[in-house]
């Protein structure tokens, strides 16, 4: 699995974790930014990473900012992005079986290093359930024009 990562100075140091953590597990790892604690805005990284998702260059994107919110916002912009904003292991299972999530954005000022790297494995390692109704919702998800 090819993952993209990124995130803006509130997700820094989250993001180094995320990224040293998962080229341990073995995945091929792109880091999008930021490199760096200075302020920056969440926006630029969510849209790198969504677009890279979006096309398939990677299979899942990660991304943290201080909260999760922004980058999440900004990642559902990109169309067939599923992000899901996650702070606790049940969601970060129930998202990928029921939403088949493709991104999962965390708040580095939410929790702690260690919790968000169990999330990540479980966000990693679940697939989605296939189950029609969850087929359904996501499909609905898809084809929905918001115009
Ligand atoms: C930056 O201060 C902060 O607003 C950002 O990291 C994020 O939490 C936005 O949603």
């Amino acid at each position: 699995m090819k993952i993209a990562v990124g995130a803006d100075h509130g997700g820094y140091s989250h993001k180094e974790a995320i990224k040293k953590h998962l080229i341990e597990r073995g995945f091929e790892v792109k880091d999008f930014g930021a490199f760096s604690e200075e302020s920056t805005d969440y926006n630029d990284y969510a849209i790198l990473v969504a677009e890279a998702v979006r096309d398939h260059k990677y299979d899942r994107g990660i991304l943290v900012c201080g909260t999760g919110i922004g980058m999440s916002v900004m990642a559902n912009k990109v169309k067939g992005i599923r992000a899901a904003l996650v702070h606790d292991l049940f969601t970060a299972e129930a998202t990928r079986l029921h939403n088949n999530s493709n991104i999962l954005a965390m708040g580095g000022r939410v929790i702690k290093q260690n919790h968000a790297l169990k999330i990540v494995d479980i966000w990693i390692d679940t697939e989605f359930s296939n189950e029609d109704r969850h087929i359904r919702r996501v499909n609905k998800i898809n084809s929905y024009k918001g115009e």
